[in-house]
């Protein structure tokens, strides 16, 4: 009889380190039709793939960047990024970023941004950083209730933030903190 039972490869967020063809395949496909479907990480139309091929190199060059995956049945279809303060900056040595986050088109919808954004903030907890900071075009509805829904506070807007290719965008400055943050009230200016 055959063995009629299906293996169902469950959403994977992985760190990566290095990538295969395949996988830098997936990726650049993934980002092209998240550029195509319009809320794309500052490139408006897809570069030639050399070209992003060699922006996804670089990023694993730089000890401040962490990037992550999401894999879904088996192939990468999404990624983002904690960008970790450089050991220059003692005084916001609390503070790192989100960024290069998307997921395709085809893949949303199934929970992997939620994953995606909480391997971020534990990885950001664990190296002792306790303010995360992300920002977005005020067009990136699901991001924004992405971010609101998962406990993120709009501390300012900057007006003329992004250009979308029409016109020019608002933009949205959110954080979150991972863990309390003592102020000592009785200094100023310091
Ligand atoms: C924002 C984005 C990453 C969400 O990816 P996703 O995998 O579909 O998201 P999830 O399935 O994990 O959903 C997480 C939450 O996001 C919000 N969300 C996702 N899609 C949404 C939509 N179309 N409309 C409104 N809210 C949406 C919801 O709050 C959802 O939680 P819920 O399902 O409990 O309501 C994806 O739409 C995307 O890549 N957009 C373009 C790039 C971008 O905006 N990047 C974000 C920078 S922070």
């Amino acid at each position: 009889m055959v063995d009629k039972i299906r293996h169902i490869q469950q959403p994977v967020i992985e760190a990566i380190k290095e990538f295969d063809q395949a996988d830098m395949d997936d990726l650049c496909e993934a980002a092209e039709e998240a550029i195509l479907d319009g809320n794309g990480f500052g490139w408006l139309t897809p570069p030639r793939r050399i070209v992003q091929e060699n922006f996804w190199k670089g990023v694993l060059m730089v000890p401040v960047r962490e990037l992550y995956c999401a894999r879904f049945e088996g192939r990468i279809v999404g990624s983002g990024q904690l960008l970790k303060p450089f050991s220059n900056n003692e005084a916001g040595a609390h503070i790192g970023q989100v960024a290069t986050f998307f997921i395709a088109p085809y893949a949303r919808g199934h929970g992997l941004a939620i994953g995606l954004l909480a391997v971020i903030e534990n990885s950001a907890k664990e190296q002792g950083i306790k303010i995360l900071e992300v920002d977005v075009r005020e067009t990136q509805t699901a991001a924004i209730a992405l971010l609101e829904g998962n406990g993120y506070e709009k501390w300012a807007t900057k007006s003329n933030y992004a250009w979308n290719g029409e016109r020019y965008v608002d933009g949205f400055y959110y954080k979150k903190e991972l863990a309390e943050l003592k102020r000592d009230e009785s200094l100023s200016g310091n």
